[in-house]
Protein backbone atom coordinates (compact mmCIF):
# COMPACT_ATOMS: atom_id res chain seq x y z
CA UNK A 1 0.00 0.00 0.00
CA UNK A 2 2.42 2.22 -0.70
CA UNK A 3 1.92 5.88 -0.11
CA UNK A 4 -1.71 5.50 1.83
CA UNK A 5 -2.46 8.35 3.60
CA UNK A 6 -6.03 7.53 4.03
CA UNK A 7 -7.14 4.74 6.02
CA UNK A 8 -10.83 3.90 6.15
CA UNK A 9 -11.35 1.55 8.87
CA UNK A 10 -14.53 -0.51 7.78
CA UNK A 11 -15.45 -1.37 4.62
CA UNK A 12 -19.45 -2.19 5.26
CA UNK A 13 -22.50 -0.07 4.24
CA UNK A 14 -21.03 2.94 5.34
CA UNK A 15 -17.15 2.59 5.20
CA UNK A 16 -17.70 1.48 1.40
CA UNK A 17 -19.97 3.85 0.53
CA UNK A 18 -17.23 6.64 1.64
CA UNK A 19 -14.42 4.65 -0.20
CA UNK A 20 -17.17 4.54 -3.49
CA UNK A 21 -18.13 8.50 -3.15
CA UNK A 22 -14.09 9.22 -2.55
CA UNK A 23 -13.04 7.32 -5.77
CA UNK A 24 -16.10 8.69 -7.87
CA UNK A 25 -14.31 12.45 -6.91
CA UNK A 26 -10.73 11.33 -7.39
CA UNK A 27 -9.87 13.45 -10.24
CA UNK A 28 -11.07 16.24 -8.59
CA UNK A 29 -9.47 15.23 -4.74
CA UNK A 30 -6.91 13.18 -6.22
CA UNK A 31 -4.66 14.44 -2.96
CA UNK A 32 -7.08 12.08 -1.14
CA UNK A 33 -8.61 9.39 -3.09
CA UNK A 34 -5.40 8.35 -5.05
CA UNK A 35 -3.79 7.45 -1.83
CA UNK A 36 -6.55 6.21 0.25
CA UNK A 37 -6.91 1.86 1.69
CA UNK A 38 -9.73 0.26 3.44
CA UNK A 39 -9.15 -2.01 5.98
CA UNK A 40 -12.00 -5.01 6.78
CA UNK A 41 -11.66 -8.08 8.22
CA UNK A 42 -15.11 -9.53 7.15
CA UNK A 43 -13.92 -11.39 3.52
CA UNK A 44 -16.90 -11.18 2.28
CA UNK A 45 -17.18 -7.77 2.79
CA UNK A 46 -13.70 -7.41 0.88
CA UNK A 47 -14.53 -9.48 -1.69
CA UNK A 48 -17.88 -6.94 -2.25
CA UNK A 49 -15.73 -3.72 -2.34
CA UNK A 50 -13.26 -5.12 -4.77
CA UNK A 51 -15.62 -6.22 -7.16
CA UNK A 52 -17.47 -2.88 -7.08
CA UNK A 53 -14.13 -0.88 -6.77
CA UNK A 54 -11.33 -2.59 -8.83
CA UNK A 55 -8.46 0.08 -8.53
CA UNK A 56 -9.50 0.56 -4.41
CA UNK A 57 -7.11 -0.91 -2.10
CA UNK A 58 -8.61 -3.44 0.66
CA UNK A 59 -6.59 -4.99 3.50
CA UNK A 60 -7.80 -7.15 6.01
CA UNK A 61 -6.04 -5.73 9.30
CA UNK A 62 -6.15 -2.13 10.69
CA UNK A 63 -2.16 -3.18 11.97
CA UNK A 64 -0.70 -4.35 8.88
CA UNK A 65 -2.47 -1.45 6.53
CA UNK A 66 -1.18 1.51 8.79
CA UNK A 67 2.06 0.05 9.20
CA UNK A 68 2.60 -0.84 5.57
CA UNK A 69 1.65 2.59 5.03
CA UNK A 70 5.43 4.58 3.56
CA UNK A 71 4.22 8.01 5.27
CA UNK A 72 5.43 7.60 8.43
CA UNK A 73 4.05 8.07 12.00
CA UNK A 74 1.77 11.09 12.50
CA UNK A 75 0.79 10.99 8.63
CA UNK A 76 -1.96 8.87 8.66
CA UNK A 77 -5.76 10.38 8.07
CA UNK A 78 -7.90 7.47 9.30
CA UNK A 79 -12.05 7.04 8.81
CA UNK A 80 -13.16 4.81 11.42
CA UNK A 81 -16.92 3.24 10.07
CA UNK A 82 -17.15 0.19 12.33
CA UNK A 83 -19.90 -0.84 14.74
CA UNK A 84 -19.73 0.87 17.99
CA UNK A 85 -18.55 -2.74 19.68
CA UNK A 86 -15.75 -2.63 17.14
CA UNK A 87 -14.32 1.08 18.09
CA UNK A 88 -12.02 0.74 20.90
CA UNK A 89 -10.39 -2.85 19.46
CA UNK A 90 -9.88 -0.85 16.12
CA UNK A 91 -8.88 2.90 17.94
CA UNK A 92 -6.13 0.55 20.05
CA UNK A 93 -4.86 -1.22 17.27
CA UNK A 94 -4.12 2.44 15.04
CA UNK A 95 -2.93 4.26 18.51
CA UNK A 96 0.78 3.03 17.81
CA UNK A 97 0.66 4.31 14.31
CA UNK A 98 -0.73 7.86 16.09
CA UNK A 99 -3.13 9.44 12.77
CA UNK A 100 -2.77 12.70 11.88
CA UNK A 101 -6.38 13.26 11.72
CA UNK A 102 -9.59 11.09 12.79
CA UNK A 103 -13.44 11.08 11.49
CA UNK A 104 -15.35 8.66 13.51
CA UNK A 105 -18.73 7.97 12.08
CA UNK A 106 -19.50 5.84 14.77
CA UNK A 107 -22.85 6.13 16.46
CA UNK A 108 -22.99 6.93 20.08
CA UNK A 109 -18.94 7.19 20.89
CA UNK A 110 -17.90 10.40 22.07
CA UNK A 111 -14.66 12.39 21.20
CA UNK A 112 -13.35 12.09 24.38
CA UNK A 113 -13.78 8.55 24.63
CA UNK A 114 -11.92 8.19 21.00
CA UNK A 115 -9.62 10.57 22.11
CA UNK A 116 -8.61 8.59 25.52
CA UNK A 117 -8.71 5.93 22.88
CA UNK A 118 -6.63 6.94 20.16
CA UNK A 119 -4.01 8.44 22.17
CA UNK A 120 -3.53 11.78 23.50
CA UNK A 121 -3.88 15.42 21.30
CA UNK A 122 -5.07 13.28 17.76
CA UNK A 123 -7.73 15.95 16.64
CA UNK A 124 -11.22 13.82 16.28
CA UNK A 125 -13.83 14.87 14.77
CA UNK A 126 -17.34 13.04 14.68
CA UNK A 127 -19.65 12.43 12.18
CA UNK A 128 -23.36 11.43 12.20
CA UNK A 129 -24.16 10.64 8.69
CA UNK A 130 -27.42 8.83 7.20
CA UNK A 131 -27.65 5.81 4.73
CA UNK A 132 -28.90 8.38 1.58
CA UNK A 133 -25.16 8.56 1.70
CA UNK A 134 -25.48 4.67 -0.13
CA UNK A 135 -26.96 6.99 -3.04
CA UNK A 136 -24.33 10.04 -2.29
CA UNK A 137 -27.28 12.71 -0.73
CA UNK A 138 -26.36 11.95 2.52
CA UNK A 139 -26.67 14.87 4.90
CA UNK A 140 -23.95 14.62 8.13
CA UNK A 141 -23.69 16.51 10.84
CA UNK A 142 -19.80 16.99 12.13
CA UNK A 143 -18.71 17.61 16.07
CA UNK A 144 -15.15 18.80 17.03
CA UNK A 145 -13.55 17.12 19.37
CA UNK A 146 -10.91 19.00 22.22
CA UNK A 147 -8.01 18.97 19.30
CA UNK A 148 -9.63 19.23 16.44
CA UNK A 149 -9.13 22.71 14.51
CA UNK A 150 -11.09 24.34 11.73
CA UNK A 151 -8.95 22.36 9.21
CA UNK A 152 -9.35 18.92 10.41
CA UNK A 153 -13.55 20.07 10.42
CA UNK A 154 -12.65 21.04 6.79
CA UNK A 155 -10.87 17.82 5.81
CA UNK A 156 -13.91 16.41 7.85
CA UNK A 157 -16.19 18.06 5.31
CA UNK A 158 -14.39 16.98 1.73
CA UNK A 159 -14.26 13.31 3.57
CA UNK A 160 -18.41 13.16 3.83
CA UNK A 161 -18.94 15.31 1.21
CA UNK A 162 -18.15 12.70 -1.27
CA UNK A 163 -21.32 10.95 0.04
CA UNK A 164 -23.45 14.32 0.39
CA UNK A 165 -23.75 17.96 2.20
CA UNK A 166 -21.94 18.53 5.45
CA UNK A 167 -22.90 20.95 8.64
CA UNK A 168 -21.29 21.95 12.13
CA UNK A 169 -22.61 21.21 15.06
CA UNK A 170 -21.13 21.04 18.41
CA UNK A 171 -20.58 17.52 19.94
CA UNK A 172 -24.03 18.39 22.66
CA UNK A 173 -26.35 18.47 19.29
CA UNK A 174 -25.36 15.27 17.82
CA UNK A 175 -28.41 12.99 19.68
CA UNK A 176 -30.47 16.06 17.91
CA UNK A 177 -29.15 15.03 14.26
CA UNK A 178 -29.31 11.54 15.40
CA UNK A 179 -33.19 12.17 15.49
CA UNK A 180 -33.77 14.40 12.96
CA UNK A 181 -31.47 13.06 10.06
CA UNK A 182 -29.78 9.58 11.54
CA UNK A 183 -33.53 8.14 11.95
CA UNK A 184 -35.05 10.50 9.26
CA UNK A 185 -34.32 8.11 6.38
CA UNK A 186 -36.54 5.87 8.10
CA UNK A 187 -39.60 8.01 8.85
CA UNK A 188 -39.77 8.66 5.26
CA UNK A 189 -39.42 5.11 4.10
CA UNK A 190 -42.58 4.14 6.53
CA UNK A 191 -44.49 7.29 4.58
CA UNK A 192 -43.45 5.42 1.35
CA UNK A 193 -44.63 2.67 2.65
CA UNK A 194 -48.55 3.94 3.63
CA UNK A 195 -48.86 6.07 0.49
CA UNK A 196 -48.11 2.48 -1.14
CA UNK A 197 -50.26 0.74 0.54
CA UNK A 198 -52.84 4.09 0.23
CA UNK A 199 -52.42 3.61 -3.48
CA UNK A 200 -53.49 0.04 -3.67
CA UNK A 201 -56.37 0.26 -1.18
CA UNK A 202 -57.09 3.09 -3.94
CA UNK A 203 -57.44 0.30 -6.53
CA UNK A 204 -53.87 1.06 -8.00
CA UNK A 205 -51.19 -1.97 -8.92
CA UNK A 206 -48.21 -2.33 -6.53
CA UNK A 207 -45.83 -1.10 -9.45
CA UNK A 208 -47.61 2.02 -10.43
CA UNK A 209 -48.49 3.07 -6.96
CA UNK A 210 -44.75 2.62 -5.91
CA UNK A 211 -43.66 4.60 -8.93
CA UNK A 212 -46.29 7.34 -8.10
CA UNK A 213 -45.11 7.24 -3.86
CA UNK A 214 -41.11 7.33 -4.67
CA UNK A 215 -41.41 9.65 -7.58
CA UNK A 216 -43.79 12.19 -5.37
CA UNK A 217 -41.03 11.83 -2.19
CA UNK A 218 -38.60 12.91 -4.61
CA UNK A 219 -39.83 15.41 -6.12
CA UNK A 220 -41.34 16.69 -2.91
CA UNK A 221 -37.36 16.54 -1.83
CA UNK A 222 -36.08 18.74 -4.33
CA UNK A 223 -38.72 21.37 -4.82
CA UNK A 224 -37.79 21.76 -1.01
CA UNK A 225 -34.34 21.94 -1.71
CA UNK A 226 -33.94 23.68 -5.28
CA UNK A 227 -37.17 26.26 -4.70
CA UNK A 228 -36.71 29.42 -2.71
CA UNK A 229 -39.88 28.51 -0.94
CA UNK A 230 -40.43 27.16 2.42
CA UNK A 231 -42.32 23.99 2.90
CA UNK A 232 -45.25 26.08 4.30
CA UNK A 233 -45.72 28.22 0.97
CA UNK A 234 -45.14 24.92 -1.06
CA UNK A 235 -47.79 23.46 0.56
CA UNK A 236 -49.86 26.26 0.33
CA UNK A 237 -49.42 26.49 -3.58
CA UNK A 238 -50.97 22.63 -3.63
CA UNK A 239 -53.74 22.92 -1.64
CA UNK A 240 -57.03 25.32 -3.53
CA UNK A 241 -59.43 25.98 -1.09
CA UNK A 242 -62.11 23.18 -0.69
CA UNK A 243 -59.84 20.97 -3.37
CA UNK A 244 -58.78 18.14 -2.75
CA UNK A 245 -55.69 18.38 -1.15
CA UNK A 246 -57.58 20.61 1.81
CA UNK A 247 -59.49 17.47 2.33
CA UNK A 248 -56.59 14.90 2.50
CA UNK A 249 -54.57 17.53 5.00
CA UNK A 250 -57.39 17.72 7.28
CA UNK A 251 -57.38 14.49 7.74
CA UNK A 252 -53.59 14.30 8.70
CA UNK A 253 -54.18 17.46 10.93
CA UNK A 254 -57.06 15.44 12.54
CA UNK A 255 -54.97 12.46 13.22
CA UNK A 256 -52.09 14.77 14.44
CA UNK A 257 -49.29 13.61 12.34
CA UNK A 258 -47.07 16.65 12.40
CA UNK A 259 -46.82 16.47 16.47
CA UNK A 260 -46.18 12.70 16.31
CA UNK A 261 -43.56 13.60 13.60
CA UNK A 262 -42.21 16.11 16.76
CA UNK A 263 -42.42 13.20 18.78
CA UNK A 264 -40.87 10.54 17.13
CA UNK A 265 -37.61 13.11 16.55
CA UNK A 266 -37.28 14.12 19.96
CA UNK A 267 -38.07 10.26 21.58
CA UNK A 268 -35.22 9.24 18.93
CA UNK A 269 -33.00 12.44 20.13
CA UNK A 270 -33.69 10.45 24.02
CA UNK A 271 -32.66 7.11 22.67
CA UNK A 272 -29.43 8.17 21.47
CA UNK A 273 -28.97 10.31 24.33
CA UNK A 274 -29.86 7.10 25.92
CA UNK A 275 -27.38 4.80 24.43
CA UNK A 276 -24.51 7.07 24.43
CA UNK A 277 -24.69 6.88 28.25
CA UNK A 278 -24.44 3.26 28.79
CA UNK A 279 -21.18 1.58 29.67
CA UNK A 280 -18.30 2.57 26.72
CA UNK A 281 -18.95 -0.33 23.84
CA UNK A 282 -15.99 -2.69 23.78
N1 LIG B 1 -26.02 2.91 8.70
C1 LIG B 1 -26.39 4.12 9.14
O1 LIG B 1 -27.44 4.68 8.88
C2 LIG B 1 -25.47 4.89 10.00
C3 LIG B 1 -25.73 6.23 10.22
C4 LIG B 1 -24.85 6.92 11.03
C5 LIG B 1 -23.79 6.26 11.60
N2 LIG B 1 -23.59 4.96 11.37
C6 LIG B 1 -22.49 4.30 12.01
O2 LIG B 1 -21.57 3.88 11.05
C7 LIG B 1 -20.88 2.76 11.55
C8 LIG B 1 -20.82 1.72 10.47
O3 LIG B 1 -22.15 1.33 10.12
P1 LIG B 1 -22.41 0.34 8.90
O4 LIG B 1 -23.86 0.33 8.68
O5 LIG B 1 -21.49 0.67 7.77
O6 LIG B 1 -21.92 -1.04 9.60
P2 LIG B 1 -21.42 -2.39 8.90
O7 LIG B 1 -22.01 -2.52 7.54
O8 LIG B 1 -21.58 -3.48 9.90
O9 LIG B 1 -19.86 -2.11 8.68
C9 LIG B 1 -18.89 -2.16 9.70
C10 LIG B 1 -17.73 -3.01 9.16
O10 LIG B 1 -16.58 -2.84 9.98
C11 LIG B 1 -15.93 -4.09 10.07
N3 LIG B 1 -15.02 -4.13 11.24
C12 LIG B 1 -15.29 -4.59 12.49
N4 LIG B 1 -14.19 -4.48 13.27
C13 LIG B 1 -13.22 -3.92 12.52
C14 LIG B 1 -11.87 -3.54 12.78
N5 LIG B 1 -11.31 -3.70 13.98
N6 LIG B 1 -11.16 -3.01 11.77
C15 LIG B 1 -11.71 -2.83 10.56
N7 LIG B 1 -12.99 -3.17 10.26
C16 LIG B 1 -13.74 -3.70 11.23
C17 LIG B 1 -17.07 -5.06 10.17
O11 LIG B 1 -16.63 -6.36 9.85
P3 LIG B 1 -17.42 -7.62 10.51
O12 LIG B 1 -18.77 -7.62 9.90
O13 LIG B 1 -16.57 -8.80 10.14
O14 LIG B 1 -17.47 -7.36 12.00
C18 LIG B 1 -18.06 -4.51 9.15
O15 LIG B 1 -17.84 -5.03 7.86
C19 LIG B 1 -21.63 2.28 12.78
O16 LIG B 1 -20.91 2.63 13.95
C20 LIG B 1 -22.92 3.04 12.75
O17 LIG B 1 -23.34 3.37 14.04
C21 LIG B 1 -24.39 4.25 10.56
Amino acid sequence: MAGARLLIVGGGRMGGALAGGLISLSSKISDIAGTMAVVEPSERARSLLMARHPRLVVLDDVAAAAGASDVGKGSLDVVLAVKPKDTKAACVALAPFAPRRFLSIVAGVTTSLLEGWIGASVPVVRAMPNTPALVRSGISAIAPGRYASDSDLSWAESILGAVGEVVRVPEGMIDAVTGLSGSGPAYVFLLAQAMVDAGIAAGLSRDVSCNLAFHTINGAGRMLLELPDGPEKLRDDVTSPGGTTAAGLRVLELRSVRSAIVEAVLAARDRSAELGREPAPE
